[in-house]
C-alpha cells in the first residue's frame, strides 16, 4: 500500500484525472504543463547513449511508457467535458516529447562525432616518423642492368624451378648419368620418402631452362633465365655453394656463330664500358658445340696485368684477363631431347655468373659479403 501511493504521488500519470481532482480545462493545461518541464529536465541531463535510451522508454515507450499511461489514465476515462482537450494537449504532448527525443539522439550523434574527431586528428606538429628508403640489393641490381640490356636486343625473361630432376639438370643437356663433368656438378639432393618417383636436386647451373623453354615452344627462341643456382663448392673469397647465373638461349633457322659472339660482345660493352676488350678460348660442355670460355680484360688493372701501384695485379693475378662466362652453340644433340630438327635451327646458349660480373664491375674482392647481409655493405649500392 505504502509503495503505491508512494509511485501514485511521484507519477500522477498512474492515476485518473478525476483521482487527481483536475475538472477544468486550465487545470489539464497546467497539469501537461508540469509533465512538459519535468521532460525538458529529464532529457537535458541526457549525456550518455544509455541515459537517452532509458529516457525514450520512460517516455515514450509502447508498454508502460509516460505517453501510454497518459494515454490510458487521463484521456480514456476523461469526463466528456474534458476530453476534447485533454486530447488536445496530449497530442501536442506527444508532438513535444518526440521532438525531446530527436534533439537528445541528434546531440548525442554529434557529441559521438567530435569524440572521434578529436580522438583522430592529425597532428601536423608531431615529428615524422622516419623510415629508412630500402633499395635493391647489388644482385638484385645487376640482374636488372642484364635483363635490360638483353631486352634491348629482343629477349624475354623466364623463370625455371630451383629443384630439378636429374633429367632438365643433366641428361636432356647431353650429360649421360656417368659423364665425368657431373663430378663438378653434383649437388644437393633432396632427401625424398622411400619410393619417390624420381630423384630431386638443387639445380647446379640455369642451363636446365634451355630444355623446358624448348619443350614448350617452337623456335624462334631468344630467351635468358635469371636464377640461383647450387653446388657442392667450400664458401671462400670467390667460392659459394648458392650462386646466381643468368641463363642465354637463342635458337632460329639461321643463327651462326658470328651472330653469337656479336650478341656476347655487345652485353659485354654494355655492361662494362667501350673500353672493355674481349677474347674467346676454346672450352668444353657436353650441351654446346664448339664451346668457349668468354674472357674480358681486367678491368682492375685495365687490362695490363700489373697494378697501379706496381707488381702484378691481385685480381686477374696478372694475366690481364678475367674469365667470365661459359657459352657456346648449342650442341645438335640437345635438340634431340626436345624434338627440334637439328638440320634445321641453330642456335647459341650462354651462362653468365651474376656475382662474378658483379664483383669486376663494382670492385668487390669477397662473394660473401652478397650473402652476409651487413647493412654497412649494402648502403653502398642505394
Ligand atoms: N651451365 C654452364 C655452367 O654453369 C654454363 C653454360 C651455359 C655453358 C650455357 C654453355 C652454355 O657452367
Amino acid at each position: 500500500m505504502y509503495l503505491t501511493a508512494m509511485s501514485s504521488a511521484e507519477n500522477p500519470t498512474e492515476k485518473t484525472l478525476a483521482e487527481l481532482r483536475v475538472r477544468t480545462p486550465e487545470s489539464v493545461t497546467s497539469l501537461f504543463a508540469e509533465l512538459r518541464e519535468k521532460a525538458n529536465k529529464e532529457q537535458r541531463r541526457i549525456e550518455k547513449a544509455e541515459q537517452f535510451e532509458q529516457f525514450r522508454v520512460k517516455w515514450v515507450g509502447r508498454k508502460s511508457g509516460i505517453l501510454t499511461q497518459v494515454t490510458d489514465n487521463w484521456l480514456k476515462p476523461a469526463d466528456a467535458g474534458l476530453k476534447r482537450i485533454v486530447g488536445q494537449a496530449l497530442n501536442e504532448f506527444r508532438n513535444h516529447l518526440q521532438s525531446l527525443v530527436e534533439q537528445a539522439r541528434q546531440d548525442l550523434d554529434a557529441r559521438a562525432t567530435q569524440v572521434a574527431d578529436t580522438r583522430e586528428r592529425v597532428d601536423l606538429s608531431l615529428p615524422g616518423v622516419i623510415r629508412p628508403i630500402g633499395s635493391h640489393h647489388l644482385i638484385r641490381q645487376v640482374f636488372q642492368e642484364i635483363e635490360d640490356i638483353f631486352f634491348s636486343i629482343g629477349f624475354s625473361v623466364v623463370e625455371g624451378p630451383e629443384i630439378e630432376t636429374p633429367y632438365y639438370n643433366f641428361e636432356a643437356l647431353n650429360i649421360p648419368e656417368f659423364h665425368p663433368v657431373r663430378d663438378d656438378m653434383d649437388t644437393f639432393y633432396i632427401d625424398l620418402p622411400k619410393g619417390a618417383p624420381v630423384p630431386l636436386l638443387l639445380r647446379t647451373h640455369t642451363s636446365p631452362m634451355q630444355i623446358r623453354t624448348m619443350e614448350k615452344q617452337k623456335p624462334p627462341v631468344r630467351v635468358i633465365v635469371p636464377g640461383k643456382v647450387y653446388r657442392r663448392d667450400n664458401p671462400d673469397a670467390t667460392h659459394s655453394f648458392m650462386f646466381h647465373q643468368v641463363e642465354g638461349l637463342a635458337v632460329d633457322t639461321d643463327i651462326t656463330f658470328c651472330d653469337f659472339t656479336g650478341t656476347i660482345e655487345y652485353f659485354v660493352k654494355q655492361f662494362f664500358g667501350p673500353s672493355v676488350k674481349t677474347r674467346f678460348r676454346p672450352s668444353y660442355f657436353p650441351f654446346t658445340e664448339p664451346s668457349v670460355e668468354f674472357d674480358a680484360s681486367c678491368s682492375f688493372c685495365g687490362g695490363t696485368g700489373t697494378a697501379a701501384a706496381g707488381g702484378t695485379c691481385s685480381k686477374c693475378k696478372g694475366a690481364a684477363w678475367i674469365e667470365l662466362f661459359g657459352a657456346g652453340m648449342v650442341d645438335p644433340a640437345v635438340y634431340g631431347f626436345v624434338n627440334y630438327d637439328a638440320k634445321k635451327v641453330s642456335g647459341f646458349a650462354f651462362g653468365i655468373g651474376i656475382d662474378r660480373l658483379a664483383m669486376l664491375k663494382y670492385g668487390i674482392d669477397d662473394i660473401q659479403v652478397f650473402f652476409q647481409n651487413d647493412v654497412r655493405f649494402l648502403r653502398q649500392f642505394p
